[in-house]
């Protein structure tokens, strides 16, 4: 059988948090078109177990934030590095100011990319062989015979989520543990990138002397940070609208269903906002976010009204028709079926009139997001440009607290024949 075993490969991902999470500190860095943001938390083991779980103890205490830093990002360009040299040195002065603030310097570090283009795909494997009692060994067994054909030349899977079980033909059971199954499937969600965007962020992570822990789709690392727990659960969409990219991530019943990417985002508002009013980028991109500070005077054919309570340039002026076009492109990936509610995060997501605007255009409900997990921080790192990288501590702790841990681990047979692709894994993100 030829593809990639979907278990390994999970394992491999699930490993490096792992070994990540065994020191004394965990480092986070989201390597973002416009910011470079960095948290580091410090690690409560003992909060780490997946069986607390069941016990209603917040897992997420795990991690408490001990220092912070963020600084412009350069060399990034639609969410990739395109000049991994810039972008190092870029991460390298966020790293110094960490070391400043905290005398910390990380050897390794979890991150989160905007670009690489993610996919989503779903595979499911079915066992004909009927069984008494489904167990751990079971549904271990059937991981393990699941494989998905990914162009590893091209792609690389990043979010590997197990999803459901069909059980003699029904869809969509969470956990057939405890009964008769004559024939059982299991489905898994695969979240790839393209691979030459993991290489450049490796080269970029070497370059500032880190190693890399793992790598997280932006959007979906902020919908960890952001979506409350029965939004995770019932259904929701995180929409974060970066500098360059606007990331979509679904989730449904805990899991992360999709991540699509649309390469629009704020930085096209202020070009628009530039050429209406004939200034530069960074002027318009300065009245843009702080219209009072920047000192321009406003024409509200221009910018719609500026005054509290009037119409915002989202909602009426000229960056409307680009917000709309944002939000279009966005109702264009969203989950069909019953439309569940939208959270908006990212820089962009700050403009204000986004939330009425993305209610129009989405016709559901929409809220801002920020960061609503994280421990030890301060506020001024919580807010929806930092979803992202907040997100990457709940990543971590999910990934540690995996449900199926237990199945996964009852799967022990030739694992020197997947030797290989673990190493192969080591060595290519
Ligand atoms: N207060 C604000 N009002 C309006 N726009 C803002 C505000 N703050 C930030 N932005 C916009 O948010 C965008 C940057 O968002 P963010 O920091 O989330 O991007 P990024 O993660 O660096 O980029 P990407 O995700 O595209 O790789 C910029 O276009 C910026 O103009
Ligand atoms: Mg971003």
């Amino acid at each position: 059988m030829s593809g990639l075993p979907v278990l390994r490969a999970f394992e491999a991902i699930r490993g490096r948090v792992a070994t990540a999470l065994g020191g004394e500190r965990l480092a986070v860095i989201d390597l973002g078109s416009s910011r470079i943001s960095c948290l580091i938390a410090e690690i409560r083991h003992s909060l780490l177990d997946r069986t607390l779980l069941d016990r209603d103890v917040d897992i997420y205490a795990a991690l408490r934030v001990v220092a912070a830093s963020s600084a412009p990002s350069a060399g990034m360009k639609d969410g990739t590095i395109h000049d991994p040299k810039a972008t190092a040195e870029a991460l390298r002065t966020v790293l110094r100011d960490i070391h400043d603030q905290s005398g910390i310097t990380p050897d390794r570090a979890l991150f989160a990319l905007s670009g690489g283009s993610p996919r989503t795909l779903q595979t499911a494997s079915t066992s004909a062989i009927p069984v008494r009692v489904v167990d751990d060994a079971t549904v271990g067994r059937i991981m393990a015979s699941c494989r998905q054909e990914i162009a590893l030349r091209i792609r690389r899977p990043l979010h590997i989520e197990p999803l459901d079980f069909t059980r003699n033909g029904v869809p969509e059971i969470a956990d057939p543990r405890g009964h008769g199954a004559r024939t059982l499937g299991m489905r898994f969600g695969i979240v790839t990138v393209e691979r030459q965007a993991l290489e450049r962020l490796g080269a970029v992570a070497s370059g500032a002397g880190l190693a890399v822990s793992g790598v997280a789709c932006a959007a979906a690392a902020s919908g960890f940070a952001a979506l409350t727990q029965d939004e995770l659960d019932l259904g929701a969409t995180v929409v974060d609208i970066g500098a360059h990219v606007t990331g979509v991530a679904s989730f449904y019943r805990n899991r992360l269903r999709s991540v699509h990417s649309i390469s629009i985002g704020g930085a096209a508002m202020t070009r628009d906002l530039g050429e209406a009013m004939g200034i530069s980028f960074d002027d318009a991109e300065a009245m843009k976010v702080g219209p009072h500070a920047a000192g321009f005077s406003a024409d509200p054919s221009i910018l719609g009204g500026a005054g509290p309570g009037e119409p915002t340039m989202v909602l009426t002026g000229v960056i409307r028709p680009r917000v709309e076009e944002i939000f279009e492109l966005v109702r264009a990936v969203l989950p069909t079926g019953e439309p569940r509610p939208v959270i908006l995060t990212g820089g962009g997501s700050r403009m204000q009139g986004m939330v009425q605007a993305g209610t129009a255009v989405l016709d559901r409900r929409v809220r801002l997001g920020r960061a609503i997990r994280t421990r030890g921080a301060s506020q001024s790192v919580l807010g929806p440009e930092f979803a992202a990288v907040n997100g990457l501590l709940a990543h971590a702790i999910r990934l540690q607290c995996e449900p199926w841990a237990e199945a996964m681990s009852t799967v022990r047979d030739g694992e020197q024949a997947f030797g290989g692709l673990r190493q192969w894994l080591r060595e290519n993100w």
